[in-house]
């Protein structure tokens, strides 16, 4: 299997804090990877790290064997690296045809000016309602995001992700502040978008272990800025002092 996002002895201190301290890890084609871990373990910033947000203080990561040292987040989007925030980013005002219709030109508006005006739109309009077909939000197109569902709201943070055709996508708890009985729900949705639109590999940062447990096919525990763990689900899951030393206790956001 090839490697498609990797970590080498990656480090990242804010002032004299090191939020995260030598993390080597490989994310290969056909995985769903979850990061764990207590609140500030450093999977955000693991997660910024990974999509150029956050430079590093020592070691690299490479996305499709390149280092991605100076590209920036924008750069790396075009190059397939896709992601959705923790916290919600869509705009309240924007339906959900816009939202998504925004990430793409955002992302693609060079691309579009290659058609002509009417084509462009006509290409765009088509992605946006395939987008949304597949995160089960075509009966919402012209709904403003603030009237939609918390739920809702998630999907169509990660919709706007996907819309730009990401070879690997990461997804920073994408269903925190969801009820339990609705977050098997959007992880199906968003697996089976995933397969649909030939995304090759999942990074998920999130806290539910029952999720954890069902979806991984491998697991990355944080704690404290190190690497813990980094097992399949059946290993991690039969060993208690590890679970004990990485399910801490959660802070809400
Ligand atoms: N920009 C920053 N400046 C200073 N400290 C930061 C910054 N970003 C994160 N930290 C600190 O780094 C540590 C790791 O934070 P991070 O957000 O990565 O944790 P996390 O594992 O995502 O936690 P949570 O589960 O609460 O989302 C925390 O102690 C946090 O306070
Ligand atoms: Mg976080």
């Amino acid at each position: 299997m090839s490697v498609l996002l990797e970590t080498r002895q990656l480090s990242k201190n804010f002032g004299e804090f090191r939020a995260l301290d030598d993390v080597s890890i490989a994310v290969s084609e056909g995985e769903l990877v979850s990061i764990i871990g207590p609140n500030g373990a450093g999977k955000t910033t693991l997660v910024n790290l990974l999509t150029g947000l956050l430079r590093p203080s020592a070691g690299e990561v490479l996305f499709m064997g390149r280092s991605i040292a100076g590209m920036g987040p924008g750069k790396l989007a075009d190059r397939g690296l896709a992601r959705s925030f923790q916290l919600i980013a869509v705009f309240p005002q924007l339906t959900v045809r816009d939202t998504i219709a925004t990430a793409l030109i955002s992302r693609q508006g060079k691309r579009w000016q290659l058609f002509g005006r009417l084509a462009a739109d006509a290409a765009i309009a088509a992605r946006v309602r395939e987008v949304a077909e597949m995160f089960g939000l075509s009966d919402r197109l012209a709904t403003a995001a603030a009237a939609l569902s918390q739920g809702e709201k998630k999907l169509l943070d990660v919709a706007s992700a996907f819309a730009l055709n990401p070879q690997v996508i990461l997804l920073d708890e994408p269903t925190s502040g969801v009820s339990t009985a609705d977050k098997h729900a959007i992880m199906q949705i968003l697996i089976a978008a995933g397969r649909k639109a030939g995304v090759k590999a999942i990074v998920l940062v999130e806290h539910d272990m029952d999720l954890v447990a069902a979806y991984s096919s491998r697991i990355i525990a944080l704690s404290a800025g190190k690497m813990l763990a980094d097992l399949p689900p059946k290993e991690f899951f039969s060993d208690a002092q590890l679970i004990a030393a990485v399910v801490g206790k959660r802070r809400q956001h």
